[in-house]
């Protein structure tokens, strides 16, 4: 039986991740999206979609036959959506576009979304509600704290670890063996090469001569 699919949050990435559920023409991830809970009625307005409006997150009652799908990138939200939609009954899909590459051997948690052409290597542990946005690579034993979000082109590499709730934005890169703290941000292209205490901001990254 095909899935039912509710999107949580209409902003871009929930465009985004739209389209890739509709990409999965086969399989037990296969689904029909039924429609979209946000704050906005208007969130969709303007764009060509076709998915109805079912009500705002804050008061929304999910069915028991359909699947949330968490379409948002910052960890304070997903931390405070998931709580209250679990709170009352919800239930959340772990989504994995047909391009993505995962290991046998990599674990991977609820309400996790592995985007198009992203790669979990062997071994590699990604938890709860952990997205990764396109053309994104966690490495061999690396693991993914529960709500963190890999924006696009991030490398995380062998052995790495990334605490909870950290937003990596698009190009960053942590080192083999380095430990992100919870809470932090590392930013756009910026590369973590030693351990990271929790809940700081990393950015920019002067290259320099050896
Ligand atoms: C690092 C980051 C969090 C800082 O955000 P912020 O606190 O709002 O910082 P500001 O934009 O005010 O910039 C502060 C300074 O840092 C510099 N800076 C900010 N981000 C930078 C980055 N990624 N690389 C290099 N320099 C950066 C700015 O040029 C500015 O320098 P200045 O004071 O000399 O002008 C943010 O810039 C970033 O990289 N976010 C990730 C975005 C992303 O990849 N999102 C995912 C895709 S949607």
């Amino acid at each position: 039986m095909m899935k039912k699919y509710v999107i949580v949050c209409g902003g871009g990435f929930a465009r985004e991740v739209i389209s890739w559920i509709r990409q999965i023409a086969t399989g037990p991830a296969q689904g029909e999206i039924v429609g979209i809970i946000d704050h906005s009625p208007s969130c969709l307005e303007g764009f060509d979609y076709d998915v109805p409006y079912l009500g705002s997150t804050a008061d929304y009652q999910p069915p028991a036959d359909v699947e949330l799908v968490l379409a948002v990138g910052s960890p304070k939200a997903k931390q405070e959506l998931t709580s209250a939609l679990i709170a009352r009954g919800g239930k959340f899909a772990t989504i994995i576009h047909p391009t993505a590459v995962v290991a046998s051997s990599a674990k991977l948690g609820t309400g996790v979304i592995l985007c198009p052409l992203s790669v979990v290597s062997a071994d590699a542990t990604v938890s709860d509600f952990v997205t990764v946005n396109v053309l994104s690579s966690i490495g061999h034993d690396a693991q993914i704290g529960t709500f963190s979000t890999l924006s696009a082109h991030v490398d995380v590499m062998g052995f790495a670890k990334v605490g909870d709730g950290c937003l990596l934005g698009s190009g960053a890169r942590v080192l083999p063996k380095v430990k992100v703290g919870a809470g932090c941000m590392i930013g756009a292209g910026a590369t973590a090469i030693r351990g990271v205490p929790d809940g700081m901001t990393l950015y920019s990254q002067p290259s320099k001569r050896m």
